[in-house]
């Protein structure tokens, strides 16, 4: 099982028994690129003594508990047209709505009440001085609400440096960009190629974005068509490199009415993708053990229990979907997303039975924040 770990030189050794086998593991991968392509592709009693590892790691460096994010995507109304996106701009089909401040704080509020203690208010990208401000404000009532209790993240794009220091000033202080692909080549394969669309733009956003002081939070999505094992691999060097604290990958699902639906022969079969995003977290939870990671809501789509699977090999994140149930159906970044139906009550339950189906607890009232943050600021402040 999985030989070429316990040939790692690794610091902090602690003696690990899988089965009948032992290795050394680290409180912290070191791990070459030749090593990660392996672990990706590792199946059968491999795979299972790599999920098993990184499980354990999980537990032991962030705990078994979940922490909840209630996800509030309030507008569909985006700048961008990305060729796997569902919500691009050029999408015809898709109805574009605005939830109101109320709708948005309706929401908050019941979060807030259901002892989430944290939300995400996600949109399409936009970049324009009257939605800096909507935001603004918003964030400001989110607080107020709360007795400023609610924690906040925000997922809405590339923005002016001057723009995360405004938001973060106002309330928020954790940020979710995804790199999509750390790949450049494979960026602009999946992305039109043109001043919208630039890579080193939003390279250059994340790292404003740890400038200005957020717990910061990227990911890709897995199993794109002309994306090899060497992307992926690269993707979680990135990862590192930039020493994000949070994750988000899912897998790619192609969806109809996007240019990238014409490439889907080239895709592999969902439940590979499936297999493979599980993969992709439990390397990760190797390499970065202690951030954050979330349970994307793309697993479900493929397998109605991917998101427990994913806590149960290391994400420790999940993110409940309280948008106001009338707009979810314009949301569909994706094929077949799950809770299309549901109200942010029943959402909320079946998550609970979920998470408890995992053997994991939930972190009710506390914010859950990343400790890979907190440990950076404590090593800095030994320097
Ligand atoms: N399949 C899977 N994930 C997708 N996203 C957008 N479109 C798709 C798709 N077709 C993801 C992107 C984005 C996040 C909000 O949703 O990674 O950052
Ligand atoms: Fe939303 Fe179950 S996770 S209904």
């Amino acid at each position: 099982m999985i030989k070429h770990l316990t040939q790692l030189k690794v610091k902090n050794v602690y003696f690990c028994r899988i089965e009948r086998h032992c290795f050394y593991f680290s409180n912290s991968f070191k791990l070459d690129k030749q090593k990660i392509i392996q672990l990706l592709q590792t199946k059968g009693d491999e795979r299972v003594g790599l999920l098993k590892e990184s499980q354990k790691t999980k537990n032991r460096v962030v705990g078994n508990k979940v922490y909840f994010r209630g996800l509030i995507e309030f507008s569909n109304v985006c700048e961008k047209d990305c060729l796997y996106c569902g919500i691009r701009k050029s999408n015809k089909n898709v109805i574009r709505y605005n939830a109101t401040d109320d709708e948005i704080l309706e929401s908050c509020r019941f979060a807030w009440e259901n002892r989430f203690a944290s939300v995400v208010l996600q949109s399409g990208e936009i970049e324009s001085p009257a939605f800096t401000k909507r935001i603004d404000k918003l964030l400001k009532k989110i607080k107020q609400l709360s007795n400023n209790e609610l924690g906040i993240t925000l997922s809405c794009g590339e923005q002016s440096r001057e723009t995360y220091i405004r938001w973060k000033e106002s309330g928020a202080h954790r940020y979710l960009l995804r790199i999509e692909s750390s790949s450049r080549e494979l960026y602009y394969k999946i992305h039109p190629k043109n001043r919208v669309h630039s890579f080193e733009k939003r390279v250059e956003a994340l790292h404003n974005l740890k400038a200005t002081g957020y717990q910061v939070g990227t990911g890709v999505m897995i199993g794109l068509p002309f994306q090899t094992y060497d992307d992926l691999a690269n993707d979680l060097l990135f990862f590192k490199e930039l020493d994000i604290d949070m994750c988000g990958m899912g897998p790619y699902i192609e969806h109809e009415d996007t240019p990238l639906y014409n490439s889907r022969n080239l895709l592999k079969p969902k439940q590979e993708r499936f297999d493979l995003t599980l993969n992709m977290i439990a390397v990760l939870r190797l390499l970065m053990p202690d951030i954050n990671i979330a349970a994307a809501t793309a697993l479900q789509a493929i397998d109605p229990a991917g998101r427990e699977k994913a806590l149960a090999v290391g994400a420790n994140i999940i993110m409940p979907n309280i948008t106001p149930c009338n707009y979810r159906r314009e949301y569909q970044l994706y094929e077949d997303k799950p809770c299309l139906d549901e109200d942010k009550e029943l959402c909320k339950n079946c998550l609970e039975a979920r998470v408890e189906l995992a053997g994991s607890e939930i972190g009710y009232d506390e914010w859950g924040d990343s400790k890979h943050f907190f440990n950076r600021a404590n090593r800095l402040s030994e320097l």
